[in-house]
């Protein structure tokens, strides 16, 4: 049988975005206008890291690809310090050659929101959608800022963020969670699911419990990163503390 996500274990963080980088840097090359799904958090550094050091020592070009970040909070403006869309720029954009016209971010400081992300969603059809998803995963399950609840909105939408994510964003905002603002612009469900591959990236044991009830648990809201099994084409890429709990 199919198992999806299909999952991949690594010894350690290095090799997860180092395998993840080349395949990045191969999908480049077979089609340089590729459509790339982004996250942040501390997990894609490593994997940041890499595409820069490939953009340097091989040249690898990213000059006719589009990217779309998963989310955005609300009320900051993009050149706030704690944006998303900072962090993108001091991480990858800034070290290599992509076209900043073709990296799009939802705007949280737009002044109607819902406005902004039927935008979005637009700009993504627009684009053709999103050849390759990639993905962090919340200590909660959560995929991009879809948080666990007894609901989750399919496209993209205002959410409230729950106080553990906050409190895990804190580094962005001088350490304090309180300063976190409360709301975000986050990608759907949806919007996530339909792209034409996923790859969620998982590292440390404080993801294990997660990882294992993505791979071995029933789909639930509870745990959004557990709708990844409803996708045709996922991967989780793992390091051996995350995937501890998975059977051997
Ligand atoms: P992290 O965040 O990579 O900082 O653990 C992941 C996420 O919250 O999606």
């Amino acid at each position: 049988m199919h198992r999806s996500p299909r999952v991949l274990v690594f010894a350690t963080p290095h090799d997860v975005a180092r395998t993840l980088a080349r395949r990045v840097a191969a999908a480049l090359h077979a089609n340089p206008k590729i459509v790339l799904g982004l996250p942040t958090g501390r997990t894609p550094l490593l994997f940041y890291e890499e595409l820069v050091r490939l953009h340097a020592d091989e040249d690898v070009d990213f000059s006719q690809a589009t990217t779309f970040n998963l989310d955005e909070f609300v009320g900051i403006a993009a050149d706030h310090p704690g944006s998303y869309r900072t962090f993108m720029r001091r991480f990858l954009f800034e070290h290599v050659n992509i076209d900043p016209a073709r990296t799009h971010f939802l705007d949280g400081a737009a002044a109607d929101l819902t406005e902004e992300c039927e935008r979005y969603e637009a700009s993504i059809t627009a684009a053709g959608g999103i050849d390759l998803q990639i993905l962090g995963i919340g200590t909660n399950g959560h995929l991009g800022f879809n948080e666990p609840g007894p609901e989750l909105e399919a496209r993209t939408h205002k959410v409230t963020l729950r106080p553990e994510t906050r409190r895990s964003n804190a580094a962005l905002f001088g350490g304090d969670p309180a300063a976190v603002p409360s709301q975000a612009l986050s990608m759907g469900m949806g919007t996530i699911l339909h792209a034409r591959k996923a790859v969620l990236l998982a590292t440390g044991e404080s993801k294990a419990g997660c990882v294992e009830r993505v791979v071995m648990g029933p789909i639930t809201t509870a745990l959004p990163a557990s709708l990844l099994q409803l996708h045709r084409d996922a991967e989780l890429m793992l390091d051996e503390a995350a995937a501890i709990r998975l059977p051997g």
